[in-house]
Order: structure tokens, then sequence, then C-alpha cells
């Protein structure tokens, strides 16, 4: 682990480049691997959609780029922000750099509010973290500025509130609000719209489309579902068992997936057109930690599956900037489920 500074000119550089990421849980006798290795990299005024089912490693490898593993995770491989290595930095120093020029909006906003604190004293409460000579009255005319950027009515009477007094979709606006208190140029949303019901959500997620162009800021948005991303993402990483097993540029990876999971994954939108139709699930379950399959971990659920994938380990095959790690990335059979982009895109909108 390092904590050199990368003295370089970061012009031209991604504003953050994550390189083989792993995080594992010691367990008796071994370590059990939760991230396998996330390979990421996102530019200034980027979104990148982060995609995969439950358990498949999204949150863990946030949270452990930003310095927020358990304290029984192991944490290796190298992540990059504005030249700065932040894997090995001390606590302080990241507790520094959380909330200041990269924020995170936790996946549960409920239990991220703390209940017996008004929102104005918990927004002010992160403005005082980052801005130790910041008076009262400023820190409250901030607090107003903030709570009208992600749309609250009536600022002045809501500030005195209490989250219970708050809807699901108010919460997670508030939780918004306090996360771009300090202006950082790093948004990272876990899961922001996954308690809220559909109109909700596409309010939340044009809010934040809206606040990445007002503020400039770059947005990390993790789901596990791919038609949330469809029309506010420039690019996807999908990932299975703790591993990017395919990256591309959003419309690109809907018309032309190169990884059977992706497939499968876009499969699983529920289309507009065909309500009576069944909705398409991927077979079995995600491997469980400390269980992965040999070869390719995704082989007992994949329809294309050959002998080499239960040996080996597919390679990550580089097809331009799309990236997928499965063995017939280049020759996978033509897909019925091509052309689905206008669609997920009119979906991810409301
Ligand atoms: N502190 C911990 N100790 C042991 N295992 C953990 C710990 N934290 C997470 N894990 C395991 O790591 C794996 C990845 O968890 P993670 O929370 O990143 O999943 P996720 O992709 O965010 O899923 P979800 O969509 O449900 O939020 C899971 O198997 C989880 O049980
Ligand atoms: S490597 Fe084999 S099992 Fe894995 S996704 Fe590709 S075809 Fe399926
Ligand atoms: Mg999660």
């Amino acid at each position: 682990m390092s904590t050199t500074e990368i003295n370089q000119d970061t012009a031209g550089q991604p504003l953050l480049r994550i390189r083989d990421l792993k995080v594992g849980f010691s367990s008796r006798d071994r370590v059990l691997p939760a991230v396998r290795g996330i390979d990421i990299e996102l530019f200034k005024g980027e979104v990148l959609g982060i995609v995969g089912e439950s358990g498949s490693g999204k949150s863990l490898g946030m949270l452990a780029s930003l310095g927020l593993q358990a304290r029984n995770a192991i944490v290796s491989g190298s992540v990059v922000f504005k030249g700065k290595e932040l894997v090995g930095r001390p606590r302080r120093e990241m507790r520094a750099l959380r909330g200041a020029e990269i924020s995170m909006i936790f996946q549960d906003p409920l239990s991220s509010l703390n209940p017996v604190m008004t929102v104005g004293d918990q927004i002010r409460e992160a403005l005082f973290l980052h801005n130790r000579g910041m008076s009262k009255a400023k820190a409250t005319e901030r607090v107003l500025e903030l709570l009208q950027l992600v749309a609250i009515p009536q600022p002045d009477r809501r500030i005195n509130q209490y989250p219970h007094e708050f809807s699901g979709g108010m919460r997670q606006r508030v939780m918004i609000a306090m996360a771009v208190a300090n202006n950082p140029e790093l948004l990272v949303a876990d899961e922001p719209t996954t308690a809220l019901d559909v109109t909700v959500q596409a309010q939340i997620m044009r809010m934040l489309r809206d606040l990445k162009e007002k503020l400039g800021l770059a947005l990390i948005l993790i789901t596990h579902d791919l038609g949330v991303v469809a029309g506010h993402a420039d690019r996807v990483a999908v990932i299975y068992a703790g591993l990017v097993v395919e990256e591309a540029e959003v419309r690109e990876l809907f018309a032309n997936p190169r990884h059977p999971y992706t497939r499968g994954l876009i499969d699983s939108i529920p289309k507009l057109t065909a309500s009576n139709e069944k909705l398409y699930s991927i077979p079995g379950a995600p491997p469980m930690l400390g269980a992965l399959p040999e070869g390719c971990a995704f082989h007992p659920r994949c329809g294309f599956a050959q002998d080499i994938c239960r040996k080996a380990a597919p390679p990550v095959i580089e097809l331009g900037r799309h990236r997928a790690a499965c063995h017939f990335a280049e020759s996978l059979p033509s897909w019925a489920g091509a052309g689905r982009t206008a669609e997920a895109e009119e979906r991810g909108n409301g």
C-alpha cells in the first residue's frame, strides 16, 4: 500500500482511477474475497453507473475506495483521486477528504439521518465539519440555499423540522443537500432511488443529473437496476461476484453487450410495451462469499458456458473502449435484446 503523491500534471487524467481494487474478509484460516478486482476510471463531469445484483460488491468497493471499509476488511489495489493515492492513506486524511472533495450518499437514507436533530442542524453540521470558522448565520444562509437547490418547498419552515416530518423522497433530497454542501468534485450515490416509488425515483434521478450540470460534479451511481442508469449514465461498469465483468459507454452497452450476464440484466428490465409478458430473470443465484465457482464465476448461470469456462477464469477482452471479461466476448451470437436502448432510456427517465 502506498501513500505516494503522483507528481504529474493531472490535465487529461481521470478524476478517479481505480485499479485492481480487492477487498477481503479474514475468516478462520483464509481470506474471503468480496471484491476481486475493480478497475474503473471517471473523468470530471462524467456519470458512471455501477450495476450488479445484491451482494456483488458495489457498495463495498466504493466504501473501501473512500476508506470506509469495516475494520476486519483487507484492502489492496490502487485508488487515485486527483493524483493522490487513497489506499493506505491515514483515516484522519480520508475524513478531511470525504464530505469535502468526495461525497457519498449512503444506501439507506432513513438510517443515515439523525432522528433527533433537525434537518437544518444536520446540514449545518456537515458545513461546520469542513469550514471551522463559519458563522452560524452564514451556515443557515447556506442551508437555505441548499434546501432550495434540492427543491425542498418552504425551506425557511423545513429547516427547523425533523426527518420524520419529511417523506422518503424529501429525506433523500436532504441527503443530497448534505452531500453537496461543501461543493465536492465527486459524488457517489449508492442506490439513491431504491426505496422510492417510480415517480419519485425519476424526480430524484433528474435532480441528480441537474445538480451534476449546475455544480460540475462527476457522479457514480450505484444500482442493482440497469434500467435506472439507462437514461442517466455516460458509461456503465457491470459487477458480478466482486469483479467488473463489462464496461462500456451506456448506448454501446445496451446495443452490443459482450457479456452474457449483462445481456441477462438487460433482459430483466421490464418492457414498456409488453405488460402481459413474464418478466425474465437470470436463472440461479449469485455465488456465496467463499464458495466461488472455478473458472468463470458466472458459469453455473450462463447459457453460453463451455468447458473452458468451468476451468479457466476469462481474460478481460478490450474492444476499443468496451471491455468484457468473457472467453467469448468477441464471438457471442447475436442477441434478441439488441435495440432496447431507447426503451430503457425512456424508462430510466421516468
Ligand atoms: N463487514 C463485512 N464482513 C463480512 N462480509 C461483508 C462485510 N461487508 C460486506 N460483506 C459482504 O461483501 C459482499 C458485498 O457486499 P456489498 O454490500 O458490497 O453488496 P452490494 O453489491 O452493495 O449489494 P446490495 O445491492 O444488496 O447493496 C456481500 O457478500 C456482503 O455480505
Ligand atoms: S466466460 Fe463462459 S461462463 Fe463466463 S460469461 Fe463467458 S461464456 Fe459465460
Ligand atoms: Mg449495496
